[in-house]
């Protein structure tokens, strides 16, 4: 069943607070981080339903802001998002390179999953870190400089925890 927690039921209220009455749409995208981060690190359309009725919108609304924006997954993830940079100043520094060494490493084109569900491959838009091309962003936090051997080193990190 899809229900947040008391708790983050809480979380959500807080934020909506944030904002005047009847424009709780504001409180739209740290909503969905939440149950992006509660339901299994994506936003299948229940969800979005189960959002769009908490925030008392139409179902559209939500699926508008959530296909907008590629921090948000329309489909399953793995364990290991690997959102490799792809926009000018890291692909003038390797991103190219450095998302076809992940696709050779692990097996998987751009969009796939590892069968053991650990990685995913996410070609994703710049993430304001130019000056740190080329880069990723794993969970929460940003991988700089990229190099084949780092992209080693980050892969085989990951696969400890
Ligand atoms: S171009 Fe890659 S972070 Fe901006």
């Amino acid at each position: 069943m899809i229900q947040f927690s008391e708790e983050k039921l809480n979380k959500v209220k807080e934020i909506v607070a944030r904002y005047p009455e009847g424009k709780q749409k504001s409180a739209l995208i740290p909503v969905l981080h939440i149950a992006q981060d509660t339901f299994g690190g994506w936003l299948d359309a229940p969800v979005m339903d189960y959002v769009a009725g908490l925030l008392q919108l139409e179902p559209i609304e939500v699926y508008e802001v959530a296909t907008f924006y590629s921090m948000f997954n329309l489909k399953p993830v793995g364990k290991f998002l690997l959102e490799v940079c792809q926009t000018g100043p890291c692909m003038l520094n390797g991103s190219d390179d450095i998302i076809a060494y992940i696709t050779e490493k692990l097996g998987i084109k751009p969009g796939e999953t590892t069968p053991d569900g650990l990685f995913t491959l996410k070609p994703t838009e710049c993430l304001g870190a130019c000056g740190y091309a080329p880069m990723m962003q794993l969970g929460k936090t940003y991988r700089e400089h990229l190099t084949r051997e780092k992209v080693d080193q980050i892969i085989a990190e990951a696969k400890q925890q």
